[in-house]
């Protein structure tokens, strides 16, 4: 079965039993500071998990690119990538564990026809917290799955929140028991891994292809606390449930990836069956993941999202340098047509080549001066080997291979031990991102989101209605803003429409949420980012009660009285005058017909 079919069969099964089709969102989130990516297909649904009306009801079902920037050291076997697309349906308390279990059941045996003996469960066994799942474990017993194909396992293998365990989660953060569903691919297991084999072992016998989380608890400073609504939040991997429909364990030979293994082979001039799967997986994994973000906006750079960028397209070019000696690194950009193909994305194919070749082309000086400076090293350690990994961005494998050449043996250990180091550093760094997030600073959040709104539209009074909202970021420290115009804006407009933010602020405006049908909302001219695709009723704020049309204004168009009238999923502060006040702190290019602002909070 293709990708394409599976994709289009689970979004068409879920829409026949009473969900809605929601567009994904993007890669790089959008005004939520808690994480750097879209990791999961729950992430822009938190809000309405904890309770808030979703427009489109209390049935969703989509599609979501997901990227886990946490996982890039485990790419290069035959089951982990960075980049993947989760399936996902949830129930924003309404059905519950029956009908997810019995649904998801259907989907793999009725739809991709998998045989029921391949496939094995897992339930919660329960702590002093969270009773033990015997109501999954009695609903699996009924849908005719084996008792020794059902597993309990405790909250490291079956419990999902976004930062893990139930001792891991953040005051407010939501998580609940889950149960997934593993296929048996049926090979010898490998007691490396264990005595005994078992759904979650990691020999490579069993692949995890769904898990359904029961959202149902809250963390607080008490501990766990009932959600006031049982949540379900369901995900799948595109790339697995299409390696499982063929019996394949291998997801870099489904036609999600095996054009590009097919162009990389071409290439390299090497085979990927012959001992070069690993580098060819970690290209095809990265450089698909440096093409989604680059098409969602992100530039490769040292900070952030740009910098996560920036490593996978170096990693890529030193591994492809590892397939080949003399090959030359931009022969890398080839490959971007044939993964915007795959997704049906060609319109994209220029910006991506160009920022591809530009950082490629940056890097191959840099790999160039990192190779003159291996050569006037005497000796290299494992220290010296972290060092080089880290600055230039070689790995053990390509330091070690270079001085195996000079005579010289360098030590494994010593450079895992600083490796080691070094990724507890980044652990706490990411976690440091989540918890300086929504979880402690939602108001200071709220109020820079509510900011935005009113700065979208003062924009577009100073400057004209062609200014329109490009991508929008928002951390606890500032606001980010991109917006379509063609010119640099004067000092006199910059200070005009702070002025104007600052004015509607101190007139301390309310601000309504609606939620109606599209077409109202399109009638009362919403303005805002929007994908109209798949929704029937959207979500909309207003800001400002009816107010008298300014002669001066050059954005007329009446918006049922409202200063500002925008699509977004909130939230947003009931009052302006929460904000204090604004100051816009810079005004820059982003790309040509694309002006950034930043801006900070006063009081
Ligand atoms: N949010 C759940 C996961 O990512 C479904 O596994």
């Amino acid at each position: 079965m293709s990708s394409k079919d599976i994709r289009e069969k689970y979004i068409k099964f879920f829409v026949g039993n009473g969900h809605k089709q929601i567009p994904p969102a993007k890669l790089v989130p959008e005004n939520d500071p808690t994480t750097l990516f879209t990791s999961s297909g729950m992430q822009p649904l938190v809000p309405y998990l904890l309770g808030q009306e979703h427009p489109e009801g209390k049935r969703l079902v989509n599609s979501q690119p997901c990227f886990r920037a946490e996982d890039i050291e485990e790419v290069g076997d035959n089951r982990h990538t960075t980049f993947f697309e989760m399936l996902g349906n949830w129930s924003l308390g309404d059905y519950f564990k029956k009908e997810q279990l019995e649904w998801f059941w259907e989907f793999l045996i009725n739809e991709l026809r998998l045989p029921k003996e391949k496939l094995y469960v897992s339930v919660f066994e329960g702590n002093t917290d969270v009773p033990k799942d015997n109501e999954s474990y009695e609903i699996w017993k009924s849908l005719g799955v084996a008792e020794d194909h059902i597993y309990f396992y405790g909250v490291d293998k079956n419990w999902w929140s976004r930062s893990g365990e139930p001792d891991k989660m953040p005051e407010g953060e939501i998580g609940g028991p889950d149960s997934e569903v593993f296929y048996d691919f049926d090979t010898p297991h490998d007691e490396k891994y264990g005595k005994e084999c078992h759904p979650n072992c990691q020999c490579g016998r069993f692949l995890e292809i769904g898990n359904s989380v029961f959202i149902q608890y809250k963390k607080t400073k008490n501990g766990l606390e009932e959600l006031p609504q049982k949540n379900v939040d369901f995900g799948g991997g595109l790339e697995r449930l299409t390696a499982v429909s063929l019996d394949n364990p291998d997801i870099f030979q489904t036609d999600l990836y095996m054009d590009i293994i097919k162009k990389l082979e071409g290439i390299s001039d090497k085979k990927y069956e012959t001992e070069n799967k690993a580098p060819m997986q970690i290209i095809a994994d990265h450089l698909k993941a440096a093409t989604f973000m680059i098409v969602d906006g992100v530039e490769p750079s040292n900070k952030l999202q740009g910098y996560i960028l920036r490593r996978l397209l170096r990693r890529s070019a030193i591994k492809l340098r590892q397939l080949n000696k003399i090959i030359s690194l931009n022969i890398l950009v080839s490959m971007i047509q044939i993964i915007l193909t795959i997704y049906n994305k060609d319109g994209q194919t220029k910006l991506v080549e160009k920022i591809v070749t530009d950082e490629i082309n940056r890097f191959q000086k840099t790999l160039d001066h990192g190779l003159k400076e291996i050569e006037k090293i005497e000796k290299i350690d494992g220290k010296k080997a972290f060092d080089l990994y880290q600055t230039f961005g070689f790995p053990f494998e390509v330091t070690e291979e270079l001085f195996r050449q000079k005579g010289q043996q360098i030590d494994k250990e010593q450079f895992r031990q600083e490796f080691e180091k070094h990724r507890e550093l980044s652990r706490t760094a990411s976690a440091g991102v989540f918890k300086g997030g929504l979880a402690d600073h939602s108001e200071v959040v709220t109020k820079y989101h509510t900011a935005t709104h009113l700065l979208h539209q003062a924009l577009r009074d100073v400057l004209g209605p062609e200014v329109f909202q490009k991508g929008s970021n928002i951390t606890a420290e500032r606001l980010r803003f991109d917006f379509s115009l063609n010119r640099k804006m004067t000092e006199e407009e910059i200070k005009q429409v702070e002025d104007l933010v600052n004015q509607k602020i101190k007139e301390n405006l309310k601000v309504d949420h609606m939620i109606i049908p599209l077409d109202e909302a399109k009638k009362m001219n919403a303005i805002g980012l929007f994908d109209e695709k798949y929704a029937d009723k959207v979500s909309i704020y207003g800001v400002g009660p009816k107010y008298e049309l300014d002669p001066k204004a050059k954005d007329q168009r009446d918006r049922a009285g409202y200063y500002s009238l925008e699509f977004c999923g909130g939230p947003h502060v009931e009052q302006t005058g929460i904000i204090g006040g604004i100051k816009i702190t810079k005004e820059e290019a982003v790309s040509s017909g694309m002006r950034r602002i930043r801006a900070q909070l006063v009081s």
